[in-house]
């Protein structure tokens, strides 16, 4: 098997590159990590990649200056580097221009921290809680130019509970993004998803049996 080479680009921790490492160890995982790449050098996520043998490269946002077509420039200079065929963004923290994202579109995924198109932005899990929404979850999706839009390939559902902190709500949502993200890369990378306008379409795929309910 040809495995498609991604590019996981970050600006922290890198708790969803790890759950991407992991799956990607197996022999039948149809993508290979091969590059990371951090706007910021101080990023867990470089040292990380670092431990896993994995190419790291820090492109530094801040000498750019809100230059963003010369900082992505650099980027994409290091992604043809490396001969990335999908990025997987995964808490990297800059919004890309339209240019970029039309250049990889199809080909590049983001993982977002609440059920789209509720939530779009930052503080997703406190503003569930203060909303009184009952689910909240995480969403894998293409990356279109309209921040946190783009059509959806997976979610995850957590209920949210009484009396939820958001450091808790956040820690629930967290351990399913590292389930679906490493299964909707997977999906990309092996040619399954087709896109149908605004949806998209999992070749092979079956939804959950059963409803939820909350509180019950
Ligand atoms: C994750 O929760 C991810 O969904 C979120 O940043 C966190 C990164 O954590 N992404 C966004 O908010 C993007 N809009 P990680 O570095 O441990 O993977």
């Amino acid at each position: 098997m040809v495995k498609k080479r991604v590019a996981v680009l970050v600006s922290g921790r890198g708790s969803n590159l790890g759950a991407l490492l992991a799956a990607a160890q197996a022999p039948d995982y149809p993508a290979e990590i091969a590059l990371v790449l951090s706007n910021r050098p101080d990023a867990g996520g470089l040292a990380k990649a670092r431990e896993a043998g994995v190419a790291a490269v820090a492109v530094d946002s801040r000498p750019f200056k809100g230059d963003r077509l010369a900082f992505e420039a650099e980027m994409q200079k290091v992604l043809d580097a490396h001969g990335i065929e999908i990025i997987a963004l995964a808490g990297f923290m800059r919004v890309l221009t339209e240019g970029f994202v039309t250049a990889w579109n199809g080909r590049m995924i983001n993982i977002h921290p609440s059920l789209l198109p509720c939530f779009p932005g930052l503080d997703t899990h406190q503003r569930a809680i203060d909303a009184g929404v009952r689910f909240h979850g995480c969403t894998v999706h293409l990356v279109t130019p309209g921040v946190d839009e783009g059509p959806i390939i997976a979610q995850a559902a957590v209920p949210v509970l009484a009396d939820d902190t958001e450091e808790a709500l956040a820690a629930r949502v967290l351990a399913q993004e590292h389930q679906i993200y490493p299964a909707a890369l997977a999906w990309l990378a092996a040619g399954r998803i087709r896109v149908e306008g605004a949806r998209t379409v999992v070749e092979g795929a079956t939804g959950p049996e059963g409803v939820l309910r909350n509180p019950c």
